[in-house]
């Protein structure tokens, strides 16, 4: 779950794949909430690509540019068109790529995932042009423990625990605005806070399928999660009582997530 807990673990390139595609019924089939569409941009980089998806869809948006793609494990083999480059890197170590490189920066649901996510953040924001745009997509995951019931209280408990010990932030989501408007170098940060309801039972059609492929997607994850935190206390029987109570007709929970895109200030 976190970079400070090697090995590597192989994606689950079909559950990011899912995740990638409810995301994009949710933005009407763009890449994210950004202003793109017109754009000439030449170069741009996915960090923590998981399976590629979201890095395939802008080589076919943007077939003129090159785009790179990192993460700390490689997507499934054969899978990038050939604009796009796999380059395998831990996102807490230093990148090796010069500032003010790519005209587009994206990373969507890592932060949370790494260690001292605001220094990752930092030196991402480093990596757009002057007049690119950084984009950055993350959950809230406390936000989602605290609005479900017990069951859900412990096992987001029980997650946001052993990230505490591996230094990654689950809150990281409702952060990064204030952290990239503290930067100074982009004269323009948006942000959009959706809140997605894994019951399904919101008064946005659009949002409720968000919510329910959320929660598919980690209800695929709790097994694997359960399997290798079981000493830690995240038990089979945590992740069990976690979807059983998920699968509730009454389950009002929701996962707060934040679309945040900024412009790199010209100077
Ligand atoms: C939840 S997945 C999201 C994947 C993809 N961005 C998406 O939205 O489908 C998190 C990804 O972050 C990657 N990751 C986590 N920590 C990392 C690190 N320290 N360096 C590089 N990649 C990392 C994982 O390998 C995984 O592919």
């Amino acid at each position: 779950m976190s970079s400070s807990n090697p090995p590597p673990q192989a994606h689950d390139a079909a559950r990011l794949d899912a995740q990638h595609e409810a995301f994009t019924q949710y933005f009407d089939g763009k890449l994210g909430i950004a202003p793109l569409d017109g754009l000439r941009p030449s170069k741009i980089i996915e960090l923590g690509c998981g399976s590629g998806a979201w890095a395939i869809q802008a080589a076919v948006q943007f077939p003129d540019a090159q785009i790179v793609a990192v993460d700390r494990a490689p997507p499934p083999e054969g899978i990038l068109p050939p604009t796009v480059t796999f380059q395998l890197a831990d996102l807490t170590k230093d990148l090796k790529f010069d500032a003010e490189t790519f005209d587009i920066v994206h990373a969507r649901s890592v932060l949370i995932h790494v260690a001292n996510a605001e220094s990752v953040l930092r030196r991402a924001s480093r990596l757009v042009k002057p007049g690119g745009l950084l984009l950055i997509e993350e959950a809230d995951v406390l936000s989602f423990g605290n609005s479900g019931g017990s069951a859900t209280r412990r096992f987001i408990g029980k997650v946001k625990e052993i990230q505490d010990s591996l230094g990654a932030d689950v809150e990281f989501g409702r952060k990064v605005e204030g952290i990239v408007g503290a930067l100074g170098t982009f004269e323009e940060v948006h942000v959009e806070k959706i809140s997605l309801p894994f019951g399904g039972n919101g008064p946005d059609k659009a949002l409720n399928q968000l919510g329910l492929g959320m929660k598919q997607s980690l209800a695929t994850a709790s097994g694997p999660l359960a399997k290798r935190f079981s000493d830690r206390g995240l038990t089979e029987e945590v992740a069990r009582e976690y979807n059983e109570e998920q699968e509730r007709s009454d389950n009002e929970s929701a996962m707060d997530f934040y679309l945040c895109w900024a412009r790199r200030s010209l100077e």
